[in-house]
């Protein structure tokens, strides 16, 4: 509890906060962004019911209808009386690493350990080798919107978010529908244990503001978002000072670039739940179709892309690889982005070029740490898969025909030491935390799932059974029905383990 003359203090500095945050844009779909500005002036404490029901009362909400934001997003720390971001990780590698109780806190993403300050390509590098120049040959010559599209698809470009859906059908949906679009580049990153697009961004900020802008030239877009998660800091710096570059140079005519700031939670990065937040409405995801690409942002077509997918893009109109950047080697086809994490002794992204068994990951991160006899891998984050070492020496190919999905690449490294169920027990708390609760399937069976790989003694199979259909078949996003597939996947694995 503040002493009084501190809680006085605060309420003056919140007001104020208040006042200067409406200033620069007093209109519901910066709603979120208002609250998270409140909170950072407050030193991570969020907004007060008081300051709350001003701002409400400012954007002609309803009360209700501003709580109902607020308190959707764990980063606004709502009427809270710790600081936001204060709590040690105590998710799946954390707690493996440091022992379960070593922290309370969801994933930081941080899972690569100590790292030096980043270090950005400055827009005059990008530009001096050969960036943006795709941009000028945009507007001189009408024949190289199709030209690119060629291209595009030639390339067979992907998305990296997951599910690699091919790029081309994404823009042709968007075009479509001959309304003007919204573009979104999705650096949510709440993956558990991924930080491939951290990666990316502290490296080459210019290479994705580039593929953002083609993405909205061509589409006849007049809006970029960058979506970037609450706690990469240092990630919001770069790319303010890399935008404002870019606006400045004019290469951004009559698109307008924002950055703006996600909620803390996982489902903040499912498209249609990202759409919704950047409305001012709070992070649940909708029903589809209709998909965003016909009815999107306040219901205009929009193409919402990963970091990753944007960054690679410059492969297409041929940029040429800059051997000495981290991030290069990304611009291969052939070439795979890991997180790995977990007990190895130099986790980080790992660019891979034609990885054959997933145990070679090991070495490329430096070797198991000491003492560690390689137990398995969690591929593919939160609902992904647990292969057992035995697995992690087989050929991938062989995996990924089978399967196994690599996901956005994230790589959990565990020992043989380590309780196969407890890690299945880290991955179902995760999902049952990060359910947004919308629909009964997913709300119910997330934590049900975690309740029981928790409790001691066998394993109720049947009910993991029963849920793992309810889940995949009747849940509205991904979340639950991947969640729900990730179950079925576990008790012939935990079986295997315990035999
Ligand atoms: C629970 C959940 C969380 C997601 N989080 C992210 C995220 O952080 N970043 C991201 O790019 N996509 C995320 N997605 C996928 C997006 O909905 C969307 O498919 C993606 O941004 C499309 O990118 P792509 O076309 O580049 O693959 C998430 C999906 C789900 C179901
Ligand atoms: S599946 Fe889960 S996360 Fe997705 S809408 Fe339903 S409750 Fe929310």
């Amino acid at each position: 509890m503040p002493h009084e003359s501190e809680a006085l203090h605060l309420e003056e500095v919140e007001a104020a906060a208040i006042t200067e945050s409406l200033a620069r844009g007093a209109s519901r779909e910066r709603l979120l962004e208002i609250l998270l500005e409140v909170r950072d002036v407050k030193g991570g404490l969020g907004i007060s019911e008081q300051g709350l029901l001003r701002v409400a009362e400012r954007l002609r909400l309803f009360p209700s209808e501003a709580y109902e934001v607020a308190t959707a997003f764990p980063a606004v720390n709502y009427m809270a009386s710790v600081p936001y971001a204060l709590h040690a990780c105590g998710d799946l590698v954390c707690s493996l690493l440091h022992g379960e109780g070593s922290g309370h806190g969801v994933c930081r993403n941080r899972c690569d350990g100590a790292r030096s300050a980043p270090n950005p390509r400055s827009f005059s590098a990008y530009r001096f080798a050969g960036g943006y120049q795709i941009l000028d040959r945009l507007s001189r010559d009408l024949q190289e919107v199709p030209r690119l599209m060629e291209s595009i698809a030639t390339y067979r470009a992907i998305g990296r978010a997951g599910v690699g859906f091919p790029v081309v059908e994404k823009w042709r949906q968007v075009m479509r529908r001959g309304a003007v679009p919204v573009v979104i580049v999705n650096g949510d990153e709440g993956e558990l244990a991924v930080f491939k697009d951290r990666f990316i961004l502290e490296n080459d900020p210019h290479g994705v503001i580039e593929a953002a802008l083609v993405a909205a030239r061509v589409t006849g877009a007049d809006k970029i978002f960058f979506y970037i998660r609450d706690d990469y800091k240092p990630i919001h710096v770069i790319l303010r000072k890399a935008i404002a570059d870019v606006v400045s140079a004019g290469l951004a005519s009559g698109i307008a670039i924002e950055l703006r700031r996600s909620g803390g939670a996982y489902i903040c990065g499912e498209e249609t739940a990202l759409i919704a937040s950047l409305e001012g409405r709070p992070p649940r995801p909708a029903e589809r179709p209709p998909f965003p690409t016909t009815r999107g942002y306040f219901g205009r077509p929009t193409l919402v892309h990963n970091v990753e997918t944007f960054f690679r893009l410059r492969s297409v109109w041929g940029s040429a690889p800059e051997p000495d950047l981290p991030v290069s080697d990304l611009l291969a086809a052939e070439v795979t982005l890991f997180s790995v994490s977990g007990r190895v002794r130099n986790p980080g992204p790992k660019p891979v070029r034609g990885l054959s068994r997933l145990i070679d990951l090991v070495d490329i991160a430096g070797g198991l740490t000491e003492g560690v006899e390689l137990g398995g891998m969690v591929v593919g984050g939160s609902s992904g898969t647990l292969l057992p070492a035995a697995d992690c020496r087989r050929p991938l190919d062989e995996l990924l025909s089978g399967r196994l999905r690599l996901g956005t690449g994230g790589i959990v490294v565990f020992g043989t030491g380590d309780d196969m169920r407890g890690v299945a027990s880290k991955m179902a708390g995760y999902l049952a935390r990060e359910s947004c609760g919308q629909c009964g399937p997913c709300r119910v069976g997330t934590a049900k799932a975690a309740q029981a790989l928790n409790a001691p003694g066998r394993l109720d199979v049947p009910l993991i059974n029963d849920l793992s259909v309810v889940m995949s078949e009747a849940s509205i996003c991904a979340l639950g029905r991947n969640a729900g597939r990730f179950l079925g996947r576990l008790p012939s694995l935990l079986e295997t383990c315990d035999s």
